[in-house]
């Protein structure tokens, strides 16, 4: 028996990564789930390896069009929706305050923060019908602090937070509820995607190659050791679908390894033994 047995869920920005293993993991648990993402290939490979319980959708979620079309298709395939997984983005531009470009930067905002409103305007329509249900929208440590990524994406999660909290206070009287996850870095595909890889399907198959660096990178900023698997926010969202978070709304779950609680220690206590070894020539300093 799983824990979102009987459940239907739709995932956006399931065709590769953290939405991928989402509607895996929704579906290993009971869920049946509707996968929606641009590329189609893509997406229906996943549903087929699903099976019965999942359909493929294409969805621009930044179109409202596609947005309604989605929850719609939910509704005729499986009579409800009951999760709604607002995950679909895109990398960020990596450019700073000085030299942002308006339309690169519109169009961040428009699939990160449009596109999880709409995700969340279309479903709590569907779910008010129904007598509630549960969205989880994709936000990201860069959310909640400076320096995670590029100006665009950062602002854009942070709107996402805040959106969740702003939703979750409206929607609550029809027993919605509105949560956020916020990995800290998941080996996926958006980063080669963000570096200009030649197309979003060769940044995914590239994706492990990066796993030796970037575990390396994140020693610096992260108290946990190793780098986030996409089961881990998946795991996140799953149990902020299911009824044993009923009582949970308005929240933002961080998996982030501890990155958000602060860097590891031992990072400060490298920098107060390099002051040390300047201020008495080696020996240890008073703090
Ligand atoms: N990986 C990390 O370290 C990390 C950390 C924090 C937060 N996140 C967030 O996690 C979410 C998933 O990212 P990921 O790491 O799993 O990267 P990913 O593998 O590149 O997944 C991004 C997904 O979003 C979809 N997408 C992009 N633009 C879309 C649009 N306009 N309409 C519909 N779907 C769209 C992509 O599918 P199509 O190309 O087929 O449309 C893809 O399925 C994103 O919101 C990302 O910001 C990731």
């Amino acid at each position: 028996m799983g824990v979102l047995d009987g459940k239907v869920g739709v995932v956006t920005g399931a065709t590769s990564g953290i939405g991928a293993r989402t509607a895996e993991v929704f579906a290993a648990e009971g869920a049946r789930v509707v996968i929606a993402g641009r590329r189609t290939d893509e997406g229906e490979a996943l549903a087929r390896s699903i099976g019965d319980a999942a359909v493929f959708h294409r969805t621009d979620v930044s179109v409202e069009e596609d947005v309604a079309a989605l929850v719609d298709r939910a509704v005729d395939a499986f009579g409800r929706v009951d999760v709604m997984v607002n995950n679909a983005g895109s990398p960020s531009h990596l450019t700073g305050v000085m030299d942002v470009e308006r339309s690169l930067f519109d169009a961040t905002l428009s699939v990160h923060v449009t596109g999880t409103l709409l995700g969340i305007k279309y479903a709590a329509r569907a779910m008010r019908e129904s007598g509630g249900g549960s969205i989880v929208n994709m936000c990201s440590v860069a959310g909640h602090a400076g320096g995670y990524s590029g100006l665009d994406y950062s602002v854009a999660k942070a709107a996402v937070a805040h959106l969740t909290r702003c939703a979750a206070v409206e929607l609550g009287e029809y027993g919605i509820r509105v949560n956020s996850v916020s990995p800290g870095f998941v080996l996926t595909g958006i980063f080669g995607k963000g570096a200009g890889a030649a197309d979003a399907d060769a940044a995914d198959a590239r994706t492990d190659g990066l796993r030796h660096l970037m575990t390396d990178m994140m020693g610096a900023h992260q108290p946990l050791p190793g780098i986030g698997e996409t089961d881990d926010p998946a795991a996140a969202m799953v149990f902020l679908a299911s009824d044993a978070a009923r009582m949970i709304t308005g929240q933002d779950l961080a998996v982030d390894g501890g990155m958000l609680a602060g860097r590891p220690a031992a990072v400060m206590l490298a920098e107060r033994a390099r002051i040390a070894a300047l201020v008495t020539g080696g020996g240890p300093a008073e703090t």
